[in-house]
């Protein structure tokens, strides 16, 4: 090799052509801009602190909350918004603030932390459909407690809202998510049920979940069916949700009658229910006639979407075995509408009718709502609304209520003008 070309090749190699003090101003830059990389890789690993918490873990919608109380300036907002439809055309929408995607910087107990919120555009979330997201939070030093202290935070601040609530979930691909905000618990005396009614259901459930043992020995599955039937506004749901107030359980909202429920997905979903929880079917008759259509008026199926069979149903019914109580409560309007297999003992294990108002209930009503008010008058409303319109539900007494708020008397006088 000539040594021209020697030279030049040392003159292209930095470390060499330092030594021979051949460095251009390019290279130096170079060599700063490497230098500063690898600083910065080394002052990552050994000063900084990362916690990378991806969307599937539970804690995520946990901190989702935290950072959205902590953030409190932040004015990038993202809106989360549940819709839920039931099958009675019913709608429910709920709307949640949370940061949206990018990065936020939180002072927390005398740090700052960078919190960068990350949706992969291209990563889908095979289970629940939506997109791959992580948070990951980034603070100075080598201390770790700073992380725990925030799951802990962030978990309390879940529970207190939980507190005295009940939590709904529906059904999100593979997994359960909580709908909304937990609500506010539901006295159980606040839904008048026919006399006794409510006491039977109530006691019958608590027995149930007093005994695992009972069913153990057995080797009887350990769960419950319960199917409500009845008219509507008599408040069969009313009555549930209350209940698992009650007993300080949650609720998973299931749609039969959803069209991309299969039956494995069904099954899944039955089985990895939260702990502590009613399974709760609404309006089971109106699953299978929806889905009977022709594949020309039903596209879906059609296009050959995994269906849930009435088999499949069954199933699933008889397959939820765990160690935890597994209770499940059907409604419909229309108990002769259902196939005698879904509800032969053993599916459902108590049926309890839940119709309009009885006398005895309507007096009860009332008193629920004027508590100042005597007995008597009761007595009074009762009698003169059931010779109205023999058939009330609960719904509409209370609706009736509603605008004689401040007026027990007018209530009575205009028992009438009840809304059918
Ligand atoms: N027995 C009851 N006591 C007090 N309030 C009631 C009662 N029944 C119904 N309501 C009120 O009427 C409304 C509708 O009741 P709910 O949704 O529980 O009826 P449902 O029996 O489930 O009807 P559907 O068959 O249409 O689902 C609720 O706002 C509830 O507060
Ligand atoms: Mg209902």
């Amino acid at each position: 090799m000539p040594l021209a070309d020697f030279l030049g090749a040392l003159k292209d190699n930095p470390y060499f052509g330092a030594g021979f003090g051949l460095v251009g101003v390019g290279t130096a830059l170079a060599l700063a801009r490497k230098g500063a990389q690898v600083g910065m890789v080394f002052f990552r690993r050994h000063y900084m602190i990362t916690l990378e918490v991806p969307s599937r873990d539970k804690s995520y919608h946990w901190l989702l909350s935290w950072i959205t109380k902590h953030a409190k300036h932040t004015q990038h907002l993202s809106v989360e918004t549940s819709y839920l439809q039931h099958e009675s055309g019913r709608v429910n929408t709920q709307f949640d603030f949370h940061p949206s995607p990018g990065n936020h910087i939180i002072w927390y107990k005398r740090k700052w932390i960078r919190v960068e919120r990350t949706r992969e555009k291209q990563m889908v979330d095979l289970h629940t459909g939506t997109p791959w997201e992580s948070v990951t939070f980034t603070a100075l030093g080598r201390d770790r407690d700073v992380f725990f202290s925030i799951l802990r935070e962030a978990r309390e601040l879940a529970l207190k809202q939980e507190e005295g609530r009940t939590v709904m979930y529906t059904a999100m691909g593979a997994e359960w998510r909580p709908f909304g905000f937990p609500r506010r618990r539901r006295p159980l005396r606040s839904v008048v049920l026919e006399h006794g009614i409510a006491e039977r259901i109530v006691d019958d459930v608590k027995e149930f979940i007093a005994n695992p043992k009972w069913y153990i020995e057995r080797g009887i599955p350990y769960r419950r069916g319960y199917l409500l039937y009845g008219p509507p506004g008599c408040g069969k749901s009313s009555f549930i949700t209350a209940l698992a107030g009650e007993l300080g359980y949650s609720i998973c909202l299931m749609s039969l009658s959803d069209r991309s429920l299969s039956d494995d997905r069904l099954n899944h979903l039955l089985s990895v229910a939260p702990q502590q929880s009613i399974i709760l079917l609404e309006d089971v008759d109106a699953a299978f006639i929806s889905r009977e259509l022709l594949p020309t008026e039903n596209p879906l199926a059609y296009q050959g979407m995994g269906r849930l069979t009435f088999s499949g149903l069954l199933n699933a019914l008889d397959g939820v075995a765990s160690s935890e109580a597994r209770i499940v409560f059907m409604t419909t309007n229309f108990i002769d509408r259902l196939d005698p297999a879904l509800i032969r003992p053993g599916r459902v294990d108590l049926k309890q009718y839940v119709g309009y108002c009885s006398r005895w209930q309507l007096a009860q009503m009332y008193g629920r709502f004027y508590p100042g008010e005597p007995a008597a008058e009761g007595e009074r409303f009762a009698e003169r609304a059931l010779a109205v319109q023999p058939e009330l539900s609960a719904a509409q007494v209370q609706g009736h209520f509603m605008l004689y708020k401040m007026d027990p008397a007018g209530s009575i006088e205009n028992v009438e003008k009840i809304e059918h």
